[in-house]
């Protein structure tokens, strides 16, 4: 079992059996996160700095745990107090991290190709946990363990990835990955939230809501981005809600068994109903939390692994 990569970065680079590989050492880490003893030794030893140069809840505490649990030095900068603010670059910061010997570097940027830039600079292995509207790579695997375990498998299923496609790395990794397995994917959302050239990204794609959910397996839903959007996107909130928000109405579309995701944060009654999030014979938005630490631990060992091998070789 082992990554090709040096870093996670993206999908992207990553075959079929890698993806595999990662999510069967996932699913052993599901079982000892629900044990009383959450820790294993295998990163002990190691330094994971965690940079946030973007706010964020669950990916941070995920890669947090998911260190600890593992046994290595977890350290969080807290970027937005450090001195980036005083005008460091990202280059500089990144120098200066690298001079105190971690192993891995977690790092979430809201430019696009950040993580890449500063992957080429340390010495250590780098995990993307968000970089602008790229990729989202340990997002995508934990929404791909998550649908495996509903469905039991990642190959033939109808996958509808609605909302806010052009704002989003988690879109993007998804379709990437879920392409990689054989699945379809639908992109669906009004014309102003699509990406350019998303017809090229070899998908289908519905403005329509109804018409993109029609027997669909797996329901993603996206929050829509306000923080990216600089103007008219959405007439309003709640239009936005009657048209593309997702409801038991809308879901019933989809297939029976269809299931419901949401990478999170939500916003309630604007991208999804609240009680439909909450509903647990639909929703496996909880589930998705859980299979993020897993998928985590699961990256950072094999990352771990290879530059192991790389300094005893
Ligand atoms: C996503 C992100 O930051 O890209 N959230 C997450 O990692 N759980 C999606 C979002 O912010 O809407």
């Amino acid at each position: 079992m082992s990554l090709r990569q040096r870093h996670l970065l993206g999908i992207e680079p990553l075959a079929p059996d890698e993806i595999t590989a990662l999510l069967d050492l996932a699913e052993r880490y599901v079982v000892l996160n629900r044990s009383g003893r959450k820790h294993t030794d295998v990163l002990a030893g190691l330094t994971q700095i965690n940079m946030f140069f973007e706010p964020s809840t669950r990916t941070q505490a995920s890669f947090e745990l998911a260190g600890q649990r593992l046994g290595a030095d977890v350290l969080t900068m807290q970027v937005a107090q450090s001195s980036v603010r005083k005008g460091e670059t990202l280059i500089d910061t990144a120098l200066t991290l690298n001079a105190m010997h971690p192993d891995l570097l977690v790092v979430r940027h809201p430019s696009s190709g950040a993580v890449n830039l500063l992957a080429e600079k340390v010495t250590c292995a780098v995990l993307n946990a968000g970089d602008g509207r790229h990729e989202h790579p340990t997002q995508a695997l934990l929404d791909a363990l998550t649908i495996r375990r509903a469905k039991g498998r990642l190959h033939r299923l109808t996958v509808a990835i609605c909302g806010d496609i052009a704002h989003s790395r988690v879109a993007r990794s998804n379709l990437i990955l879920l392409n990689r397995m054989e699945s379809r994917v639908r992109l669906v959302g009004p014309a102003t939230l699509m990406p350019a050239g998303a017809a090229d990204l070899g998908c289908e794609i519905f403005e329509d809501m109804r018409a993109g959910l029609a027997g669909a397996d797996v329901v993603m839903m996206l929050r829509l981005q306000k923080e990216r959007m600089d103007g008219g996107f959405v007439p309003s909130m709640r239009e936005y809600y009657h048209r593309f928000g997702l409801d038991a109405e809308k879901l019933a579309r989809a297939h029976p068994d269809a299931i419901v995701m949401h990478p999170g944060p939500m916003n309630r009654g604007v991208e999804i109903d609240g009680l439909l999030a909450d509903d647990i014979r639909r929703s496996v938005i909880q589930e998705q939390v859980e299979m993020g630490v897993a998928v985590r631990m699961a990256a950072m060992e094999l990352l771990a692994d290879n530059l192991r091998a790389a300094r005893a070789g």
